[in-house]
């Protein structure tokens, strides 16, 4: 089995206290922080530039996860891996040379990952996997843009063809994850799962946390 690893989204954190929330993560056992960067255009919302990814690696110890949702990530790149970017995470759909892109990251020393939106079909990054241009993919079980929407469970099909195609990257689900939805992402075959909402507004994030990773684990690609 996979390492299964919680990533909070600090999206859902409280901007005025964005550092305590990043070490809020951190202290309840988080495995990575969860970036959200929205340049206004590829999505309609605007949030975080590199500066908060480098407030984030400052003040936590656990890798950065950077969620690219911007049209151009080619013209960013450098700006996010000087920052302290662990893994880089760019769209499918975004205007760019994916295949030259993924290899700067990993030029980099930094782990790239694919990320494909809720319509998209998983075909169109069969090469990624093929080529072995990535170490994650990212499935968006959301449309792109803002935290707290529902779950959209026809991902899941997309998610059980990638992981029968690649035992070996790692499947991140994004948006609307839970304590129910959890069961199901990791069911097929999902082992990283980003949540933002459902983590920041609870009293005690750490037992949230465990509990996520207690459900994964049993559910692990138990409906493929
Ligand atoms: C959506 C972002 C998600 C979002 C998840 O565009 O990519 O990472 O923060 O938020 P929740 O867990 O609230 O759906
Ligand atoms: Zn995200």
């Amino acid at each position: 089995m996979p390492d299964i690893q919680i990533m909070p989204s600090i999206l859902a954190a409280d901007f005025g206290h964005l550092a305590a929330g990043c070490k809020r993560a951190e202290e309840s056992g988080a495995d990575q922080i969860h970036v959200d960067v929205m340049d206004g255009v590829f999505v309609p919302n605007i949030s975080f530039g590199p500066d908060v990814v480098k407030m984030s690696a400052a003040n936590v110890s656990i890798p950065q996860n950077v969620h690219l949702m911007v049209k151009r990530p080619q013209d960013h790149l450098q700006a996010f891996i000087d920052a302290g970017s662990d893994t880089v995470q760019i769209h499918i759909e975004a205007d760019c040379p994916i295949v030259e892109t993924l290899a700067a990251i990993r030029k980099a020393g930094k782990r790239p990952a694919i990320t494909i939106n809720p319509e998209t079909p998983a075909e169109s990054i069969f090469h990624c996997l093929e080529e072995r241009l990535v170490d994650e993919v990212l499935v968006m079980s959301v449309h792109p843009g803002f935290g707290g929407q529902s779950y959209i469970a026809e991902v899941e099909s997309k998610v059980a063809q990638i992981r029968r195609m690649a035992d070996w990257v790692d499947i991140a689900i994004d948006g609307g994850i839970d304590d129910k939805t959890v069961r199901r992402a990791a069911a097929v075959g999902c082992n990283l799962f980003v949540a933002g909402s459902y983590l920041y507004k609870q009293e005690d994030m750490a037992a949230a946390i465990s509990d996520l990773r207690k459900q994964a684990k049993e559910s692990y690609c138990s409906a493929i």
